[in-house]
């Protein structure tokens, strides 16, 4: 793993913006799932500013979103999709044509799940994986214990990922219990790999994930295996408490 560890997380943005265009500018018609969550809000909104100024061509991107909630319609407030809409598909103009959905309200979700696969094997895998990094070491929602081969999947939610997902909800009884996550086979064969991490509450999770064993208890710990990974880390998640009170 390639591992670039910057000041803060205004710096950490700028440099995932720049990493995003040197790889998007490589591979203009790039395949890529896309997180939400906190931490990639700031690399997005860099990368929006870059494609204002004409750094990046988005017409031919293709964007997958990589988790969702069951049970919500897109375009709930709340839905992971109507998240990754606004913080990048509507900035990027990425066509609606070339965005794919995990339909977390399909009537039959395990369908979707299956749907899904499909549509990104047909697309040749992703190219490029931007992904945060969960308090328990999920990535997307690939809850521990989650093996490297997991499929894409329904998936019940661990109570730390219920009671780190309560903010975005009011309440941890408010969040529901169950979501769809592409799969770790998916994830850790992606070409080139972006993993964002900030914050002193990440210094643990994140040091077990590059450095302890690859298990099942921490997903993350499998990008040790997975090919042209970047961990992009400010100060405060990788030397955490320390530096925090510094
Ligand atoms: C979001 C997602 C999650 C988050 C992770 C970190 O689509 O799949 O795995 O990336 O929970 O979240 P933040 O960035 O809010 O700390």
């Amino acid at each position: 793993m390639n591992v670039i560890i910057v000041d803060d997380y205004e710096s950490l943005s700028h440099a995932g913006a720049d990493w995003l265009v040197e790889a998007i500018n490589a591979k203009p018609d790039a395949t890529i799932v896309v997180a939400t969550g906190n931490t990639p809000m700031g690399v997005y909104h860099e990368l929006a500013r870059r494609y204002s100024h004409g750094l990046i061509d988005t017409s031919r991107l293709h964007a997958f979103q990589l988790d969702a909630y069951i049970g919500l319609a897109p375009d709930d407030q709340r839905s992971l999709f109507g998240w990754m809409h606004r913080s990048f598909i509507e900035p990027l103009d990425i066509a609606e044509t070339n965005v794919v959905r995990l339909v977390g309200d399909a009537p039959d979700p395990w369908d979707a799940c299956r749907i899904y696969e499909i549509a990104v094997r047909e697309a040749g895998g992703f190219d490029i994986s931007i992904l945060g990094l969960g308090p328990n070491g999920h990535l997307g929602f690939n809850e521990p214990p989650s093996l490297p081969d997991s499929p894409t999947r329904v998936i019940p939610l661990t109570p730390e990922s219920i009671a780190s997902n309560a903010r975005y909800w009011g309440g941890e009884e408010q969040v529901p219990p169950q979501a769809l996550t592409c799969g770790m086979d998916l994830l850790l064969a992606a070409r080139r790999t972006l993993l964002l991490v900030s914050g002193a509450h990440k210094y643990q999770i994140l040091h077990r994930a590059m450095e302890g064993p690859q298990t099942p208890d921490v997903p993350a710990s499998y990008l040790q295996s997975a090919p042209n990974v970047t961990v992009l880390a400010d100060r405060a998640a990788w030397h955490g408490l320390e530096t925090q009170s510094r």
